[in-house]
């Protein structure tokens, strides 16, 4: 008999407004998946973006479509040649596929298995759902793009949040200097998260105020925020340096400027690196509040203003 599952879903392009909870199939297992049990699911700024159709002619959406691309959760049953875990493994993973169908606002979700790494277990289930899509970013931006090394000095815009926090210990992780751009109410987070210096984009010009702590400016700036901020930043920069963007494709840059976009990609052996991390107390995850599935449209519509401080997740 087919198996039914909770999960919020949406028929048309019309925002969070337009998700509802209701039931479907889940899907059979084919050959390389596995049938994960989602205990939680981190919310991502993308999650509301993609409810108003902005990726619908980067990737098919065939509806119902259910959002969410992120999880923590158990392994219930494995498909044909799906071995590298056990049947009861508590797992996570990045689960953006090429299709964006079966989200993980739900309570299972079928994957192949080589999206997964087990999850770190020295924190809660809540906290682990949310590592993988902010995790990876911050990860794929600054030591595989980012080349980020002992010692340089790195500027952080939008260091409160979901890859701000990463960033910023992901950074410290290697033996950096961090400048974190929030708003004045996020500097001593910042700071706890190991931050070595705060700027408030909304009282200083953030250029001129890197200026005043590092006169010969930074080694890389990592934007997470674009527009007025990164413009400000950029006299900031050395010009040896190297501007990692995950929204600024090279719109209003300078061709001059050595200047990086990145597109965070879902990656097993990375997610094992943070389990590691976390593992060794080197990074951690400020889960700000949990939301019940029904409540996704409100998860939704707190991600979409770009204001949350660190995580917020989703418990099917
Ligand atoms: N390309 C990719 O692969 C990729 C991956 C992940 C995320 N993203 C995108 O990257 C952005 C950040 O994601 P996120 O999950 O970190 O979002 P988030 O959790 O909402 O965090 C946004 C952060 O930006 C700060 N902020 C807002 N306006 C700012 C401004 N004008 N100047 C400086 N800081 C500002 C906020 O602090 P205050 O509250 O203090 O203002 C907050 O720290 C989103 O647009 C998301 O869609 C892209």
């Amino acid at each position: 008999m087919k198996k039914e599952m909770r999960a919020a879903k949406f028929n048309k392009f019309n925002g969070p407004k337009g998700v509802e909870v209701g039931t479907m199939e889940v899907p059979e297992l084919k050959e390389g998946e596995i049938l994960v049990k989602i205990k939680a699911a981190g919310v991502n700024p993308v999650d509301a973006v993609i409810t108003k159709g902005y990726y619908k002619d980067m990737m098919p959406h065939p509806f119902p479509v259910i959002p969410g691309w992120d999880f923590a959760g158990v392994i219930e049953e494995r498909g044909h040649a799906a071995r590298r875990f056990e049947v009861g493994d508590e797992v996570f993973a990045y689960a953006r596929r090429p299709e964006v169908k079966w989200g993980t606002f739900a309570e299972y979700i079928v994957i192949p298995e080589n999206y997964v790494a087990k999850r770190p277990e020295n924190i809660s289930v809540e906290a682990a759902s949310a590592i993988p899509l902010a995790g990876l970013t911050a990860y794929q931006s600054l030591y595989q793009y980012g080349k980020l090394s002992e010692g340089q000095r790195l500027l952080i815009l939008g260091a409160s949040g979901g890859v701000g926090s990463f960033a910023i210990q992901l950074a410290k992780a290697k033996g950096a200097e961090v400048i974190g751009v929030a708003s004045g109410k996020n500097h001593d987070y910042m700071k706890s998260l190991g931050a070595d210096h705060t700027i408030d984009y909304k009282k200083q010009d953030i250029g001129d105020a890197v200026r005043e702590i590092y006169s010969e400016g930074v080694d890389l700036i990592f934007d997470c925020t674009s527009g007025e901020s990164l413009q400000q930043s950029l006299k900031s920069l050395k010009d040896s340096g190297k501007l990692v963007s995950i929204l600024n494709q090279g719109e209003d840059l300078d061709p001059k400027i050595d200047h990086q976009f990145v597109f965070v990609e879902p990656n097993s052996l990375q997610l094992d690196h943070l389990r590691q991390l976390v593992n060794d107390e080197k990074l951690r995850v400020e889960v700000k509040k949990v939301f019940k599935l029904e409540e996704t449209v409100e998860a939704l519509e707190q991600i979409g203003t770009l204001h949350t401080t660190g995580k917020i997740v989703i418990k099917p």
